[in-house]
C-alpha cells in the first residue's frame, strides 16, 4: 500500500493510503474531538463532532474526519470558525440529551457549561447515543446483545431479551460507555431475579 501526503493545520503529514483524516491528525499530534469513534470498530460517522474543513480543487467542505479517507494533496483545517460553530452546537445538543459523561469535559474546553437547548427527559440514566456499546458487542464480542430501539427523540440503547444474559458476566462494553448507560442497564437486569420457569402442565 502506498503513502499519501496531506496538510493538516499547516503541518505536512505522510501516512499510508486507506487511513482516515482522523488517523493522520492523531499521527501528527493534532487533537480532534470524537465521541462515536473507536479504533477497534468500523467507522460510524454518527456524532459529527470530529468535523473538519477540507480543501480540494479550490473547493471547501466540512466532513467527518473519522470516516474521510486521506488523499494526496488534501488540505485540512481542524479549527476554522465554521468548524467551531458547528461543533459547539453539536456539543450543546449532546448536553441537552445527556448532561453527564466524558463529553462534559470536552464541552468545557469549548467554554460550554450548559446547553441553550431544552433538556430532554432522561428519567433513569442519561445516554449520549454514541452507539459504541452496540457496535462493540456486535463487532468485537459478536454477541449481538445490545441494540438501539425507537427512532428520533425516542431512540435508546436496550438489551436484547433472551440474548443479554451474557451481559451479566461479559461487561466488556462498559469501558467504551461515555455516560454509564450500559452499566445501568446491565445492573438493572441483574437486579431483577425471576423464579425459574416451571414446565406447563399438559392438558
Ligand atoms: S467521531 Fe466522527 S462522527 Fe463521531
Amino acid at each position: 500500500m502506498g503513502t499519501v501526503s496531506l496538510t493538516i493545520d499547516g503541518k505536512t503529514i505522510q501516512i499510508e493510503e486507506g487511513k482516515t483524516v482522523l488517523h493522520a491528525a492523531q499521527k501528527a499530534g493534532i487533537e480532534i474531538p470524537t465521541l462515536c469513534h473507536h479504533d477497534q470498530l468500523e467507522p460510524y460517522g454518527a456524532c459529527r463532532l470530529c468535523m473538519v474543513e477540507i480543501e480540494k480543487n479550490n473547493r471547501k467542505k466540512l466532513v467527518a474526519s473519522c470516516c474521510y479517507p486521506v488523499e494526496n494533496g488534501l488540505i485540512v483545517r481542524t479549527k476554522t470558525d465554521s468548524v467551531d460553530k458547528i461543533r459547539k452546537m453539536l456539543i450543546e445538543l449532546l448536553l441537552s440529551n445527556c448532561p453527564s459523561g466524558e463529553h462534559v469535559e470536552m464541552a468545557k474546553k469549548y467554554g460550554i457549561t450548559q446547553s441553550r437547548f431544552k433538556q430532554a427527559d432522561t428519567p433513569e440514566s442519561p445516554c449520549s447515543l454514541c452507539g459504541l456499546c452496540v457496535r462493540y458487542c456486535n463487532e468485537i464480542k459478536k454477541e449481538h446483545a445490545v441494540c438501539f430501539v425507537g427512532r428520533g427523540v425516542d431512540r435508546a440503547v436496550a438489551l436484547v431479551p433472551g440474548v443479554s444474559d451474557v451481559c451479566k458476566t461479559c461487561r466488556a462494553c462498559f469501558s467504551v460507555c461515555d455516560a454509564g448507560k450500559i452499566v445501568y442497564l446491565v445492573d438493572m437486569v441483574q437486579d431483577i431475579s425471576c423464579p425459574p420457569l416451571r414446565p406447563m402442565k399438559k392438558q
